[in-house]
């Protein structure tokens, strides 16, 4: 399902005294399949700007397209409820969100809102726990007895059993151990590629964006800046110092290298990669 934002705008509170714009003249298209960050100083507008994608917040100008639905700024749309089963946005620490008193009837309470008989909802949390990585055994726990990692990929397969074609994550790694972050950059990777759902990811880390995604949306006060090959953002130090963004470790590894006489390929992006050319270098 792609997504196209066209002059999209929002100012919450409008027309009163607490009016803000947050989100000015946005335009975009998303494709089918795409792995995108979405990145920006904090206040810059991202999180406003994805509870658009699943109609949580509407835009007080221009529109949005995704599929076939249209939402248009002061146009009643009707539709939302399909809205938000196609698009499944995970808000930053979801594990707040889990109620129900074991994790099974957690994961099932969106599928069966959506109308799914009970019996495939359950179905549905059998498949997702383990698509996050957790074992069938924990459906009969309490969320409450799990840890928060766990918690967020019980919230996570609770979006999943909705079955999204697009996949909005809001700083999906916030506050979780180094390795923890990592498995979880692995799932939305495989959700990505095996399970070919969109999926667009608010980070603040560099490391993650350059290992994980394929393009770079860059927002600055509400507007969009930058939007490119996640290859070609890493390669413009201008605008990184002008973004006051570190360069992830391994491109100030490679500028360093170059500092001292060796050059290595910008297509090499892995500390593999680099350590192949640096000894093809030092053969020769
Ligand atoms: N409910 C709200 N009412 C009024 N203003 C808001 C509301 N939510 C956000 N804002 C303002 O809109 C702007 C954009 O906020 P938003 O939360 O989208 O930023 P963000 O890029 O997600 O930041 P962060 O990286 O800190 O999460 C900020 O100036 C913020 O203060
Ligand atoms: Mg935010």
């Amino acid at each position: 399902m792609p997504i196209e934002i066209i002059n999209l705008s929002h100012e919450y509170n409008a027309k009163t005294p607490l009016a803000k714009v947050a989100l000015c003249d946005i335009n975009v298209k998303i494709s089918d399949g795409e792995m995108i960050a979405l990145i920006g100083e904090t206040g810059s507008g991202k999180s406003t700007l994805v509870q658009h994608l699943n109609a949580l917040l509407l835009p007080t100008e221009g529109k949005i397209q995704i599929g076939d639905q249209i939402i248009e700024a002061n146009v009643k749309s009707h539709g939302l409820k399909q809205l938000r089963k196609k698009v499944g946005l995970v808000f930053q620490f979801p594990e707040y969100q889990l109620f129900e008193e074991t994790i099974l009837k957690d994961i099932a309470f969106g599928p069966k809102n959506f109308g799914v008989s009970a019996e495939e909802a359950e179905q549905k949390a059998r498949e997702m726990i383990k698509i996050v990585g957790l074992d069938e055994n924990y459906l009969e726990k309490s969320p409450f007895e799990c840890s928060g990692g766990e918690r967020r990929r019980i919230a996570i397969a609770g979006i999943l059993a909705m079955g999204p074609d697009i996949l909005v994550l809001d700083e999906p790694t916030a506050g979780l151990d180094p390795k923890g972050a990592k498995d979880m950059m692995d799932l939305f990777k495989r959700i990505n590629e095996d399970f070919h759902k969109t999926v667009l990811i608010v980070s603040h880390d560099m490391e993650q964006v350059m290992t994980y995604c394929q393009r770079v949306i860059v927002m600055n006060h509400g507007k969009i800046i930058e939007d490119c090959n996640v290859h070609e953002f890493f390669q413009s130090s201008d605008l990184l110092k002008q973004l006051h963004i570190n360069p992830p470790a391994l491109l100030q590894f490679k500028d360093l290298c170059k500092e001292k006489g060796i050059e290595i390929s910008k297509d090499a992006l892995s500390i593999e990669e680099c350590v192949r050319e640096i000894l093809k270098g030092v053969k020769r």
